[in-house]
């Protein structure tokens, strides 16, 4: 039988429950914790996913032998005391994007998690889109040839922010380009095999009632060391409409992903992905059946490393490259920049 493994969820808010919601019920998993700094939302968890306990304080259930595996689901300026203390207590960890708020917090993030898998500890950084099934399908055409050279990306990803007060607290720690941006400077990455080298920004405050210096909309445009160029923007609101675009253009054709919600008609045949070729001057309609957020896939991603089987996971060079990428992004927009990444890299 496989392995039965011990949770222990950090953070009982909307992406904690997104995780359990898709784990609690698996045959190799046993919630045996939730924490929350909210004591209502711990209980909460527990009585919803049969935790067998619940509290405040994480460091009181650190120790637990029967844990094996913490979800790191906090806000992102915990995330690097939290990873020091689970690496201390010996567990394996899947802690949410983006690592850090900061370049240099970011850095000790990754080192911390370098010198924990010198100790046989795994950590993965919860890029999600990465276990995505349409984003799979996105890159096996790209990597096939099908659309030739990738020359160009664009993509949006705006929120209406129907649940302000949540994002409010979200920016208070990083704005959209960094926190979401993660997501997608490392898909283009990896979609083209090749690293961001440039990137220029602009940036607006959009809601009047946040604090003084955050920023809730970006516009970035990134140079690939393969000569591709992107664009991407990002804006959490609530004027902001969630009308989206993920869109790649090569020398001989162009992919476009719409995702099952939106695509106004056949939603039941999942995310479109429309393939034009040069060639034929035909699209082809490619539907495919994946859950937007797949988080137990992504855990059994963990387990496989864990367990060292081969896994199309991002490693830690992977996702601190796209943070890197993310945090010089953030600062072109606050600063209306132009950053060399490579300048950015100490
Ligand atoms: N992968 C994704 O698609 C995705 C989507 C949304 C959010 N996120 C990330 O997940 C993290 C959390 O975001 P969210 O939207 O779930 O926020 P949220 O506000 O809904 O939940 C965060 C929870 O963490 C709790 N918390 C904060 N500090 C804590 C601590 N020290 N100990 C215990 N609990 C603590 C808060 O009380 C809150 O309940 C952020 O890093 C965010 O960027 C990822």
């Amino acid at each position: 039988m496989d392995k039965v493994y011990g949770i222990m969820l950090i953070g009982c808010g909307h992406i904690g429950g997104d995780h359990l919601d898709d784990m609690y019920w698996r045959e190799n998993i046993r919630v045996v914790a939730v924490v929350d700094t909210d004591e209502a939302q711990a209980r909460l968890f527990a009585r919803k996913y049969n935790a067998e306990h619940f509290g405040t304080d994480y460091h009181e259930f650190l120790d637990l032998p029967e844990i094996d595996i913490v979800i790191i689901a906090t806000y992102v300026n915990t995330h690097l005391p939290i990873l020091k203390d689970c690496i201390a207590a010996k567990k394996h960890i899947l802690c949410e994007k983006p690592i850090a708020t900061s370049k240099a917090e970011g850095k000790e993030f990754y080192h911390a998690v370098k010198a924990a898998e010198k100790d046989g500890l795994k950590v993965l950084i919860a890029y999600i889109l990465r276990h995505n099934d349409t984003y799979n399908k996105m890159r096996e055409l790209i990597w096939n040839g099908e659309i030739g050279e990738l020359r160009v990306a664009r993509m949006t990803q705006n929120h209406h922010a129907l649940n302000w007060p949540r994002y409010k607290r979200l920016l208070h720690d990083c704005s959209p380009i960094l926190d979401c941006g993660v997501h997608y400077m490392d898909i283009l990455q990896w979609f083209a095999g090749s690293p961001v080298v440039e990137v220029m920004g602009q940036g607006a405050t959009v809601d009047g009632d946040l604090e003084d210096g955050i920023v809730n909309y970006g516009l970035i445009i990134m140079r690939l060391k393969s000569g591709a160029m992107a664009y991407y923007e990002a804006g959490w609101g609530q004027t902001f409409s969630s009308a989206n675009v993920k869109e790649f253009i090569g020398t001989k054709g162009r992919i476009r992903m719409t995702m099952n919600a939106n695509r106004g008609t056949d939603t039941e045949m999942g995310d479109r992905i429309e393939l034009f070729k040069l060639e034929t001057g035909q699209t082809e309609i490619i539907n495919v059946q994946s859950k937007y957020k797949p988080m137990y896939k992504q855990l059994c991603a963990l387990i496989d490393m864990i367990e060292d089987r081969p896994t199309h996971a991002p490693d830690i060079e992977q996702a601190y490259s796209a943070f890197k990428v993310a945090v010089a992004a953030d600062k072109a927009v606050r600063e209306s920049a132009f950053i060399y990444i490579e300048d950015e890299q100490n």
